[in-house]
């Protein structure tokens, strides 16, 4: 998910060149303004931590890019090419170096897991949606 900074500065095509550069279909895409209540249902998983409320502010700011990406083992290769959550502990060359601006504002997310894929995905789209995996490959 493109987060709302990196959208407001005009980076989701720079962002997105980079996915499909590292080899990454995105089988489903669309953009749109989360809620409060969607962000917190998103990101219930931290509601303990003390970043929760200024995450779940920031994230319902404006509009998103929620995409469903695939590749072989696109989890972990996905966290290799956003970089570290902290933009100032991130790789050179890494979208989270390039786009981000705070650790709130770091440019996008990634699913830790492929559990969580699948959780996320479904949030945003239904399974008819990204399943089709015969139209994009
Ligand atoms: P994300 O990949 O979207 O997953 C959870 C988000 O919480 C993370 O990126 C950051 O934007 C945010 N986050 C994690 N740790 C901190 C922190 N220590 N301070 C502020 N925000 C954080």
């Amino acid at each position: 998910m493109i987060k709302p900074g990196a959208v407001r500065n005009k980076h989701i095509g720079h962002i997105l060149s980079k996915i499909e550069e590292a080899g990454y279909t995105i089988a489903a895409i669309k953009t749109f303004k989360m809620t409060l209540d969607m962000a917190a249902e998103f990101y219930a998983v931290h509601k303990d931590k003390p970043f929760y409320q200024e995450l779940i502010s920031f994230m319902s700011s404006g509009p998103i890019v929620a995409m469903v990406l695939l590749k072989e083992n696109a989890v972990e290769d996905f966290r290799t090419l956003i970089g570290a959550t902290d933009p100032d502990k991130a790789e050179e060359g890494t979208i989270r170096k390039l786009f981000a601006t705070s650790k709130t504002a770091n440019a996008i997310h990634g699913s830790d897991s492929d559990e969580n894929a699948e959780r996320e995905s479904s949030f945003f789209f239904s399974r008819q949606e990204y399943l089709r995996t015969d139209r994009v490959q």
